[in-house]
């Protein structure tokens, strides 16, 4: 029976993970052949973009969330998991640069995002779009790291495959909770329409991105096939699969109860690292 980890837990694995970061060999240089550069940067310079947003209207809904569930420290916890994927921009926009590539400021994918996320109020959406596309990622960071030889970029998808896994964890434990009240029917309905969105952006990385994944290993089933799995795992631990019920314990942790059972671990665990051995 996993407990969850409480927003105080939260903001000290962001603090700690800050100052753990892998040692990135930048002298190195970008070292890619002309192959790998056709073969990344384009879709490097959109991720890029992603990572770098200022998250100005998830911050609002994250105060707001946050004083409905008397948890004032989830909003440190959240500007320090937002402080985390910029970093993840700046690390790759420093690549950009050692490659002599531009830091792109205007991307369809990126704008159509922006654009959707900017009308969004409720934290559960919030969270549900963030939980899809961090699961892509995982699938994305570990094809461009199997898509090149260069030390640097390898080292950055790594650093950033470790910290994505924590941040899945971070989101779905808070959707777990947010679905938790919910019967049978509720939750279906959550699946389904969490599954129409997964469908879409699933298919919308694909269509911008599939050089890239071809090139990581990833061909269209590969790819479809890995990232259905890993979503489905976090839809277990989301609670949306299986009947769950959260208590609290004396020691102010949420518990979840019967929610895992049926969770087994994704076969492999991008990076290596899974929330298990954090
Ligand atoms: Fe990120
Ligand atoms: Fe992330």
């Amino acid at each position: 029976m996993p407990a969850f980890l409480t927003s105080h837990e939260w903001v000290q694995h962001y603090r700690t993970n800050a100052v753990n970061q892998l040692s990135i060999p930048w002298e190195e240089g970008a070292a890619l052949s002309p192959e790998e550069t056709r073969a990344v940067i384009d879709s490097l310079q959109a991720w890029q973009l992603g990572e770098t947003s200022e998250a100005t209207h998830l911050l609002v809904a994250t105060r707001r969330y946050a004083s409905v569930v008397a948890d004032p420290e989830f909003v440190e916890a959240m500007q320090l998991f937002i402080i985390e994927e910029q970093r993840h921009g700046e690390l790759l926009g420093r690549f950009l640069d050692l490659s002599g590539a531009s830091r792109i400021k205007r991307n369809w994918g990126d704008s159509v995002f922006r654009f959707l996320r900017s009308g969004l109020r409720s934290m559960e959406i919030w969270t549900t779009v963030v939980i899809v596309v961090e699961t892509l990622a995982l699938i994305y960071y570990q094809a461009v790291m199997q898509a090149t030889r260069s030390s640097v970029l390898r080292t950055i998808c790594r650093q950033i495959l470790r910290d994505e896994v924590h941040h899945l964890q971070f989101q779905y434990e808070h959707l777990a909770v947010m679905h938790a009240g919910r019967g049978m029917f509720a939750r279906r309905l959550t699946l389904w329409s969490q599954r129409i969105l997964f469908f879409g952006t699933t298919l919308a990385v694909w269509t911008a991105h599939h050089g890239t994944l071809r090139a990581g290993g990833y061909p269209f089933r590969r790819f479809w096939r890995a990232s259905w799995n890993r979503m489905e795992f976090h839809w277990r631990r989301m609670g949306l699969k299986s009947r769950i019920r959260t208590v609290q314990t004396k020691l102010g942790r949420t518990r979840i109860q019967r929610a895992t059972a049926s969770a087994k671990t994704p076969k492999q665990w991008h990076g290596g690292v899974s929330p298990s051995n954090r």
